[in-house]
């Protein structure tokens, strides 16, 4: 019995199953998005670069666009069951707010010297809050943006809050870049405090005494 208690109350619960389940689907879907998208824009480079083929997905333009359109589901209705929850469940205003640009600046550069405490899991600190609200505004402007470039006379007046086509496109692939940036650096931080990895498997962690 006190064996149990013990065990109670050593774990602390950290990420709720449908925040763990969504982001292993979004990492996927992420993955797929940008890989058969950089195929997609070497077709036809609007910045006077083309992405090394090595990290393109889909081989040729239709073979890219089949997996952009079919992960494209998989992104959206996953997110949309992402967002639904952190908004209806308080997981958003718990987690990631309040969040000043004061305390941002602050937590960034404490990492940036190494300096910045995680010990209790189960709070986020400024700068990931930032990142993690980031990656959920540039997921929205992506699916957008996207949709425009999609069904450009269907969809006109979507386009036109972009400035059109080509405005969509840009908008497109700016989005994506600091995506990879904010995703790049989550990975790196990961990397720095690995014992965050599992507890976005198992949802809880040890208690730090
Ligand atoms: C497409 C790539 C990725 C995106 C968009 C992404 C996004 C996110 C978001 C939004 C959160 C906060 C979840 C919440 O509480 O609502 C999060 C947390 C987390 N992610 Fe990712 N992620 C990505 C890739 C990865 C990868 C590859 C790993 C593992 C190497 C990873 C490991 C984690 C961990 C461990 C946390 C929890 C951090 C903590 O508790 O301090 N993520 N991610």
């Amino acid at each position: 019995m006190e064996a149990m208690q013990q065990d109670r109350t050593d774990w602390v619960r950290i990420h709720p199953l449908v925040v763990r389940i969504t982001h292993w689907i979004n990492v996927l879907a992420i993955l797929i998005m940008v890989t058969s998208g950089w195929r997609i824009y070497n077709a036809s480079p609007f910045f006077p670069f083309r992405i090394p083929s090595e990290l393109t997905l889909g081989g040729w333009l239709a073979g890219a666009l089949q997996w952009h359109f079919a992960a494209m589901w998989l992104l959206v209705l996953n997110g949309i069951v992402y967002v639904t929850y952190g908004i209806v469940s308080g997981h958003f205003k718990r987690k990631l707010l309040p969040l000043t640009p004061r305390a941002i600046l602050h937590d960034v550069l404490e990492a940036l010297r190494g300096k910045l405490a995680h010990e209790d899991l189960s709070v986020y600190n400024a700068a990931q809050r930032a990142a993690y609200l980031a990656i959920i505004l540039c997921g929205v402007v992506l699916v957008f943006s996207g949709l425009a470039i999609w069904k450009p006379v269907q969809l006109q007046e979507i386009t036109a809050v972009f400035g059109g086509y080509e405005g969509a496109r840009v908008v497109h692939f700016l989005a994506m870049a600091l995506l990879v940036l904010i995703v790049l650096v989550h990975v790196l931080m990961v990397i720095l405090v690995p014992r965050t990895l599992p507890t976005m498997f198992t949802g809880r962690a040890r208690r730090a005494s």
